[in-house]
């Protein structure tokens, strides 16, 4: 079976030395090889401020934090994601409100966005979901015109750009998941990109139950919570390998994505997502779009290529049952949407292959 998500490490020979020398270093905890990892990360997606975090899940409940969401606020986001994009805004007591998904691209309609502020809005959740990025032009303008956070939920979009600039460097915060079977794993861990320097003292202590690292524990006074969510140094060491092999997984991702993309366009009953033409996607998930997607996804396991949805419309989960509302652009969404796989791992034959059968079908 061709999968539709796989894990992905360097080589053998060279992991091992760098894992084995954080290993029996003596210093597992967070020290200089998740500072390594942060200013690499930064340089190679070009961030201004970088935080290494033990998941997407924490950077995203700092992010929320930071962005002065508290109990009895409203965060607006996407039931189109992943689970944590929307729990973590429960952690804070805030109240989770839907805006509808732009049933083109599976992702947040901006327009929703708009008609959904109150004055209890206190930030934007935005997921470029799938590895295509939201309309964070829009997204944007309307944060700055209401004055609230806007937070982009970069988990799936490793590498993708907009308007010429690197994903998570748009929004007051963005976060990144390195959970298995991202673009690029460290097992699990995460980074919170701060756009204002000035959050950077509040997230450190935020991640580390509230200290500062470097003062004495007999001295240090803590004022505010603060988490068990920093980054060991045996994840940065794994981020710092992984960050020298990234390029060639995304470049792969993005051809895949590119000849889907051309493929498609000319096929009859067949669409993909499109979203704004800023927008450089990175494709961790092919997002393909059909009135018949059950019976390609049909066609396509039977000929050993794994093809399905990915994730559960957040909406529908009891937890977030006070939120329910009609929305119509997800719904047009889902019932059109198949995942196909386009990762590293599938082969210029196999994509072939892949194209064949769905025009067969
Ligand atoms: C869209 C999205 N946001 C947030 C997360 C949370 O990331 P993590 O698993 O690293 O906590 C994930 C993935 O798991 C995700 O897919």
């Amino acid at each position: 079976m061709i999968p539709i998500v796989k894990v992905s490490f360097p080589p053998k020979e060279v992991l091992m030395p760098v894992l084995e020398a954080v290993l029996y270093s003596g210093q597992v905890a967070e020290g200089q090889y998740v500072y390594d990892f942060e200013e690499k990360f930064a340089k190679h997606f070009n961030m201004p401020n970088v935080l290494g975090m033990s998941s997407g899940t924490a950077a995203l409940h700092a992010a929320l934090v930071l962005a002065g969401v508290g109990a009895g606020d409203e965060v607006i986001s996407t039931p189109m994601t992943a689970e944590p994009t929307n729990t973590s805004i429960l952690y804070c007591g805030a109240k989770v409100v839907w805006a509808d998904v732009d049933p083109l691209s599976g992702n947040i309609d901006p327009e929703s966005v708009r008609v959904n502020i109150t004055s209890k809005t206190k930030a934007i959740v935005a997921v470029h979901y799938a590895g295509y990025p939201v309309r964070l032009a829009e997204l944007r303008a309307i944060a700055d015109e209401y004055g609230i956070a806007l937070i982009e939920d970069c988990a799936h979009a490793l590498g993708a750009t907009y308007a010429g600039k690197g994903i998570g460097a748009i929004g007051d915060f963005g976060l990144f998941s390195f959970q298995a079977i991202k673009h690029m794993t460290t097992i699990d861990g995460g980074v919170l990109s701060i756009a204002d320097e000035k959050h950077i003292t509040a997230a450190k202590k935020f991640r580390w139950f509230g200290m500062l690292k470097g003062v004495p524990r007999t001295e240090v006074d803590i004022q505010s919570i603060g988490y068990k969510y920093n980054m060991s140094n045996v994840t940065g060491a794994i981020g710092l390998v992984q960050l020298d092999h990234i390029n060639s997984i995304l470049d792969k991702h993005k051809s895949n994505g590119h000849y889907y993309d051309q493929q498609f366009s000319s096929i009859a009953g067949i669409d993909f997502a499109r979203c704004d033409p800023q927008a450089g996607p990175s494709y961790w998930l092919y997002t393909l779009l059909s009135d018949h997607s059950t019976d390609i996804e049909k066609a396509l396991n039977e000929a050993g290529v794994a093809a399905s949805k990915l994730h559960k419309p957040n909406n529908l989960h009891t937890i977030f049952s006070d939120s329910k509302k009609p929305l119509p652009g997800l719904d047009a969404f889902y019932k059109r949407l198949l995942h196909i796989p386009c990762g590293w791992w599938v082969s210029d034959e196999e994509r072939e292959r892949i194209v064949d059968i769905i025009k067969r079908g």
